[in-house]
């Protein structure tokens, strides 16, 4: 059975998974990059980074994952509708090498670029995305990419078997938040966390098999 995972998912103390304003100068507004420092450590990010914990949770975000369904913010900064150019933050090889599909309710053609990654723009439902990537994804898993909002759409769908979630020891004050509407989440899930050496918690949300 095909899995519906996020991973990686960095947020604050205060539960923002980006500050604001966001900008193409600044992707996460005022959060800067502290969301991930603790990523950029790791081998998973530099060939020269650490193996640890850090690296052994960064690691599966990419194994098992067949497609990439992720928001418009995520996939770019405010006015990247108009701009026929934009093609994502991640130059012409974005790290994702799946279908991905861009949710969105401005939709526009396909753009496929080099790696693997073709980006698909759709104003769907989140069941009706979800749907349309495991189709997609061939059998395998389909990872929700973030940002906020979509993580939070998807995990109040009920659609969300496996959530990563990396605490970071920061306090935002402002931004995304992913718990809002979310009451009682912990019902629905085993929870565990683990603690790393860098200072970050590492959150996993597995949720219960129904009777
Ligand atoms: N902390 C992390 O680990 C992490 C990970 C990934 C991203 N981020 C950051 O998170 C921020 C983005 O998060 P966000 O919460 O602002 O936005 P988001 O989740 O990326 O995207 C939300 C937007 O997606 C579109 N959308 C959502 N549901 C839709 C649906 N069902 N049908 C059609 N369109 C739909 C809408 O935009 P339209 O206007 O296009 O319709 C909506 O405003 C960025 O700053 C990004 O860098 C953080």
């Amino acid at each position: 059975m095909s899995l519906t995972r996020v991973h990686n998912l960095s947020i604050s103390l205060d539960g923002f998974a980006t500050g604001e304003p966001q900008s193409l100068e600044a992707p996460f507004g005022h959060a800067g990059e502290r969301l991930h420092g603790w990523m950029f450590g790791t081998r998973f990010w530099d060939a020269g980074g650490s193996a640890g914990v850090d690296d052994a949770f960064a690691q599966r975000h990419s194994q098992g994952i067949g497609a990439e369904i992720m928001g418009s913010h995520k996939f770019g900064p405010p006015g990247w509708h108009d701009d026929p150019e934009w093609r994502g933050w991640w130059g012409p090889n974005p790290p994702f090498h799946t279908p991905t599909y861009v949710l969105t309710h401005r939709p526009r053609p396909p753009l496929e670029m080099a790696g693997g990654t073709t980006f698909h723009f759709l104003d769907a439902t989140p069941a009706e995305a979800l749907a349309v990537a495991r189709e997609a994804a061939g059998g395998q898993d389909v990872r929700i990419g973030g940002g906020a909002t979509i993580v939070r759409d998807f995990v109040a769908a009920g659609l969300v078997d496996l959530m990563h979630l990396v605490q970071v020891p920061i306090v935002l004050g402002r931004g995304v938040r992913i718990w809002d509407g979310l009451e009682a989440l912990e019902d629905g899930y085993d929870i565990e966390a683990v603690s790393a050496p860098s200072g970050v918690t590492h959150l996993t949300f597995t949720r219960r098999a129904t009777a």
